[in-house]
């Protein structure tokens, strides 16, 4: 049923703006997708993260938490209007202490200061921290963005002018200006006219086997539906994985969901109508199999692999051996022993996976947030049965990355949508979406023994270090290699015995974050280390 639209005049920057929107719609859409003003970002859409900050009447607000309506009559600043194509003292001392990053936190940041600086133009630390509380970052840590505010009425002279060239320096980064501007454009930020709108039917079980439904009906009693595709519909290889020896998963699932979150279908169509659609009413009935969320259960004898050759749930190990670790354990002053774990840990970027696709010509182009373009185009191209020439991948900005958008995401489904349908297709995950199905950091089962003489030199380690590498392998072999190479650290340690395993469980996909397994074995080493030195009395 759709919803009659209602007038809504807004004075914004300055200028009076008029539209027709749901009276369910947000400000932060009617800014984003009646006006253009794609500088207010969404990383959350709840009123969590605040890149969606806003003022309303001068107050600072997040965007995507007010009714558009209740912005009725009122004036609303954005970062697009904190300045007048020169840089405001704000913006040219953001850029000065390297206060944006990847950016797209920089407009909310931006617009909540501004707001704090009109009351109070010499803030302390503490009002700064007051004021942008609310604002979260991931990249740039909180330090260079409270220096920046302080700064910003300090005379700092406006405008790059900062890279002297000289060794030492720091320089202005190159892609800072349109950060502080908020031109840049992530993923969610530009589509073309006439682009459909692409929702994922995801799996709600941990493992389920699943059966379609009626999908043309459903497509026929739909309004504003124009396709359904399934696993069926992918012309190509329906396997992607960044180390190709070990790629498993497919864009869409056959049969049986591994994960709470997996693909299984798209549905596509006018965007209004897939931004309305229910997924409860898409036509798929489940059975739910017996699941493995801990990696003890995914070894327990009679849990049955869930990838049929990987026995024991095993996806791979590694092994680094010099001298005899044991021999040098006994004859050691003293030694610490410790076993540890570790959680899944969440990337959080601020920008969730986003992006759009179509066709030029014969060719697919596919704009998204990427760590990873050409592997991106690679995977894609295989999945969708086309050349790796028919495919090309323009990176837009990207919100945080942090080692998961090397990882397909978005790309193989909005290709799919596009050269199926030979329009533009859009896809811009939800924060819950966007949790649920992309990958995360291993979590980590690990026991070791160090040495040392009574000198406190190293005498000899053993470290065994189980990680759980979730339903697909994505970069499970990485970790299970290359934790045994680092988990000495960087000291010298003569004689040394490392082993650590990448186990499939039905939890997430554990991917790439910021050191492939060596954080968790540099936590695990460091405490031993400072074990062994109180011991040794050092
Ligand atoms: Fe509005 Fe996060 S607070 S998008
Ligand atoms: Fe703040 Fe990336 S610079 S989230």
């Amino acid at each position: 049923m759709s919803i009659a639209q209602i007038p809504v005049s807004i004075e914004v920057n300055g200028r009076r703006l008029s539209t027709q929107a749901s009276p369910v719609a947000r400000l932060s859409t009617l800014l984003r997708d009646h006006f253009g003003l794609t500088g207010t970002k969404l990383g959350c859409d709840a009123g969590d993260c605040g890149a969606c900050t806003v003022l309303v009447d001068d107050e600072a607000v997040c965007a995507c938490l007010v009714p558009a309506v209740e912005a009725d009559g009122k004036q609303v600043r954005t970062v697009e209007g904190l300045s007048n194509g020169t840089l405001s003292a704000l913006q040219a001392s953001f850029l000065h202490h390297g206060a944006a990053q990847c950016g797209i936190c920089t407009p909310g940041f931006l617009v909540a200061a501004s707001a704090l600086l009109e009351e109070n133009p010499a803030p302390d630390e503490q009002a700064v921290k007051d004021a942008l509380g609310g604002v979260l970052c991931r990249c740039t840590g909180y330090r260079k963005i409270i220096a920046a505010v302080m700064d910003a009425g300090s005379g700092i002279p406006p405008g790059p002018g900062h890279n002297s060239g000289s060794v030492g320096a720091s320089p202005t980064r190159l892609d800072g200006m349109p950060k502080v501007f908020g031109t840049d454009l992530f993923g969610a930020d530009e589509w073309p006219d006439n682009t459909l709108g692409v929702m994922v039917i995801r799996s709600p079980h941990w493992q389920a086997r699943f059966s379609f439904g009626d999908l043309a009906h459903f497509l026929e009693t739909t309004p504003g539906l124009v396709a359904v595709y399934t696993a069926e519909d992918l012309p190509g290889q329906n396997c992607f994985g960044v180390i190709p020896p070990f790629a498993d998963q497919p864009a869409l699932a056959v049969d049986v969901a591994r994960f709470r979150g997996e693909a299984v279908a798209i549905v596509v169509g006018n965007p209004e109508a897939i931004a309305d659609l229910d997924p409860d009413t898409f036509p798929i009935s489940w059975e739910e199999l017996p699941h493995a969320l801990s990696m003890d259960e995914a070894m327990a004898e009679g849990f049955a692999p869930i990838h049929a050759e990987r026995r024991g749930n095993v996806l791979t190990s590694g092994t680094v051996r010099r001298g005899d670790a044991e021999a040098a354990l006994a004859a050691s002053a003293a030694t610490a022993s410790g076993s540890f774990e570790t959680s899944y840990v969440e990337h959080a970027y601020i920008e969730p996976e986003a992006g759009y696709a179509f066709m030029d010509g014969d060719t697919l182009v596919i704009k998204a947030c990427t760590q990873a373009p050409i592997m991106d185009r690679d995977d894609t191209a295989a999945i969708l049965g086309l050349p790796p020439e028919r495919v090309r991948v323009i990176p837009t900005a990207t919100g945080g990355g942090f080692g998961s958008k090397l990882d397909l995401s978005v790309q193989p489904l909005i290709g799919l949508a596009a050269l199926k349908t030979g329009r533009p297709a859009r896809l811009v995950y939800t924060r819950a979406e966007s949790m649920a199905s992309t990958t995360k950091r291993h979590p980590a089962r690990m026991r070791a023994t160090i040495g040392a003489d009574a000198e406190g030199r190293i005498t000899g380690m053993v470290f065994d270090g189980d990680f759980n590498t979730g339903a697909y392998a994505s970069w499970g072999p990485t970790v299970a290699t290359r934790v045994p190479v680092h988990a000495s650290g960087p000291y010298f340690t003569p004689n040394y015995r490392a082993s650590a395993r990448a186990i499939h469980t039905n939890g997430p996909v554990s991917g790439a974050f910021r050191g492939f397994g060596v954080p968790q074995a540099a936590y695990m080493q460091e405490t031993l280390y400072d074990e062994l030195a109180d011991r040794l009395g050092i």
